[in-house]
């Protein structure tokens, strides 16, 4: 069968379900490779993003089956020619998720303007770039689900992330507007805002800050990774189909926005 299958980019299931297309960016680790995992286990056909780490992408693929395709999210003629790619091998993408981000933690006196600018341009130009490149696919087959991971302190803020908060408050409102114009299209946007989560990002917080973190979470732990990327499959789920424009927050009672 060729790349769009029969059924306009999806095939039918075991089960009967139309099987769609995701993809997720930054999804060879942490939220992302969770998140990948759990559509896949859900039915999805599944294509991950990452940005350099091959050798990273190389095991997750050999775990999972799932296949991982290189580009810098910063970098807009390569968001689109990396969507081509995924949709050549796999049909077109109905299921994004923006997960792709980064930190460059400093105080804002200290901060550089490549660390705020580096912050903006993978976090929130990142999800322009993606968004973008597949928004006119999703608004021809009038179906669509972007689910943008946001974080807690995109809401509560965060001493030493004025760049990474930012993004993560824009991403609200670039989500709501999207919600907005996709809404008349059965297109939604929404954005899962995790709070401190047991990855690789969390694990590089020096240990004493880390200390006086875990004591301002009133559930006293972090979260797992696959307790984020559950929430992402009900929002990309036929059933989450009246969800629109929410930030639905996942913080163990950091921050009730
Ligand atoms: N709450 C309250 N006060 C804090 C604090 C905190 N969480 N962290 C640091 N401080 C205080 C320090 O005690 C210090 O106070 P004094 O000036 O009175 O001594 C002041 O803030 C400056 O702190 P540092 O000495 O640590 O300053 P620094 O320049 O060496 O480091 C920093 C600054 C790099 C930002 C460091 O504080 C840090 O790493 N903070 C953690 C930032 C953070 O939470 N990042 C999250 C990364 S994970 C993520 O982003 C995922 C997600 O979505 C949740």
């Amino acid at each position: 069968m060729g790349g769009a299958g029969r059924f306009g980019g999806r095939e039918r299931s075991r089960g009967g379900q139309l099987t769609r297309v995701a993809l997720v960016t930054g999804g060879t680790s942490g939220i992302g490779a969770a998140t990948a995992e759990a559509l896949q286990s859900a039915g999805y056909r599944v294509a991950v993003n990452y940005g350099s780490r091959s050798q990273v992408a190389e095991a997750f693929t050999a775990r999972t089956g799932i296949a991982a395709f290189a580009w810098n999210v910063a970098d807009a003629p390569a968001c689109t020619a990396g969507v081509a790619r995924v949709e050549a091998a796999l049909g077109p993408v109905e299921v994004l998720v923006n997960n792709a981000g980064i930190t460059r933690d400093a105080m804002l006196h200290k901060m550089s303007f490549e660390q705020w600018k580096e912050v903006l341009d993978v976090n929130l130009g990142g999800c322009f770039n993606m968004c973008r490149a597949i928004i006119g696919g999703m608004r021809e087959r009038r179906f669509g689900r972007i689910v943008n991971i946001g974080s807690v302190n995109g809401l509560s803020g965060q001493l030493g992330q004025t760049n990474y908060a930012a993004t993560k408050a824009g991403l609200i409102g670039f989500t709501k507007s999207l919600a907005l114009e996709g809404a008349s299209r059965n297109i939604t946007a929404n954005v899962v805002a995790p709070g401190y989560t047991d990855t690789a990002m969390v694990e590089a917080v020096d240990s004493e800050v880390m200390a006086r973190i875990l004591a301002s979470i009133p559930a006293g732990r972090l979260a797992t990774p696959a307790e984020i990327a559950r929430s992402v499959v009900f929002l990309a789920s036929d059933d989450a189909g009246f969800i629109t424009g929410t930030t639905l927050s996942i913080n163990g009672g950091k921050y009730m926005a």
